[in-house]
């Protein structure tokens, strides 16, 4: 096939996508990169750091996306960290080296991202429920259940509600009882730290808890940078303690989950970082919340019932029949998630949710409701 060819058919696949510069995704965490960040992509692309020998340059900058998730996680330059393919894999190297540091059981709530009940899984780590108290961690309940030798996973910023667990309070809980504290902050490692500098809050959730060991934080979701970029930081070496040995590579040996790491996106990482800076992601997190504010409102003044007070920029409206609301909104073109269990529509104010489409998502939910008398 000769390349014209080739690229019509694949334009024939891309139009039957949903594309995030439409604004019609409105239930993801991801958004369009910065170009910078994906022309750092492209230069990059070969570069490969399951084999780190061989490309000290990005190793460099790894580091540099480190320092930054570091200086978010309110962690010291010289803690540890990665770039992984997303949370997911955060999260199963963060119980992973816990477990083999002989920690056998993970405690979790139920709104906990289902990466976690994956790792437990393959890690073959017992998991049980922790209760949830108006969308956060019950600390009574934590009380009641937590043993010596367990792991906790606290999140910072729920996948469902963005809700941030009380951390400080589970922080003392788990020093009370020498347990292991993973925070997933996956979404909100980039959120909370500006959500603090522009008064909506003064929760900590970083490495400024003294029991913290290890946090998810992920570049691919408000740090703007283009899959796969998440990010896995520790207070201790915990990649040592998962190491293995892999004498054809030129370092002789391999740390972390995967073999081969695209490592393109860690270039558009940095990128992305040095594009937007501190200041620019502050800016990001004030619209977000300003968009955000601006859909509890109107979404209010049309008669929806908001769930409960977004803490971050993750709303949910509530809904009767979530189900065919879903499907009816897929049909006229939005990309749209639900949380069943609050029978609710849940949207995530990304960048690409403007007031505009915040306006025109509305009517059309309006219509809908309308029409099927919800
Ligand atoms: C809190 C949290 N942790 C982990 C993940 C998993 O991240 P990924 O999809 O990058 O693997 C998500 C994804 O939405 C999340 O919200």
């Amino acid at each position: 096939m000769d390349e014209k060819e080739i690229e019509d058919l694949l334009q024939k696949y891309y139009l039957k996508d949903m594309h995030y510069e439409d604004g019609k995704i409105l239930g993801s965490m991801y958004t369009k990169p910065p170009e910078i960040a994906l022309k750092a992509f492209f230069k990059f692309y070969q570069a490969n750091l399951g084999n780190p020998g061989l490309y000290k340059g990005t190793v460099e900058i790894e580091r540099e996306v480190v320092k930054f998730l570091l200086r978010l996680t309110s962690g010291k330059d010289d803690f540890f960290g990665h770039v992984v393919s997303g949370g997911t894999e955060a999260n199963v190297i963060a119980l992973w080296a816990a477990r083999e540091m002989g920690y056998k059981r993970v405690l979790a709530t139920q709104d906990a991202h289902f990466s976690i009940r994956k790792a437990a899984n393959l890690l073959k780590l017992s998991l049980e429920n922790v209760e949830i108290i108006k969308g956060r961690m019950s600390i009574e309940d934590l009380e009641r259940k937590i043993k010596g030798g367990d792991i906790i996973v606290a999140t910072a910023g729920t996948t469902p509600l963005g809700f941030i667990d009380p951390i400080e309070e589970i922080g003392k809980i788990c020093e009370m009882h020498n347990c292991f504290l993973h925070v997933d902050a996956a979404f909100g490692g980039y959120v909370i730290p500006f959500l603090r500098e522009l008064g909506y809050t003064n929760k900590k959730f970083g490495f400024d808890i003294s029991a913290v060991r290890t946090i998810t934080i992920d570049p691919h979701k408000m740090g703007m940078a283009p899959y796969p970029a998440g990010g896995i930081v520790s207070k201790e070496n915990i990649f040592e303690k998962i190491e293995i040995e892999a004498p054809y590579l030129m370092v002789g040996k391999n740390e972390g989950l995967l073999g081969t790491r695209q490592s393109g996106s860690v270039a558009a990482a940095y990128a992305a970082q040095l594009y937007f800076g501190w200041d620019g992601y502050r800016e990001i997190v004030k619209k977000c919340m300003e968009n955000t504010n601006y859909l509890v409102k109107r979404a209010r003044e049309e008669n929806f019932e908001i769930l409960e007070m977004p803490e971050m920029n993750i709303v949910n409206i509530k809904i009767k029949n979530v189900g065919k609301v879903k499907k009816e909104l897929y049909a006229r073109g939005w990309g749209i998630s639900t949380n069943p269990k609050y029978s609710s529509l849940r949207i995530v104010v990304m960048p690409h949710v403007t007031k505009e489409i915040i306006d025109e998502f509305l009517g059309e939910l309006k219509n809908i409701k309308k029409s099927y008398g919800l």
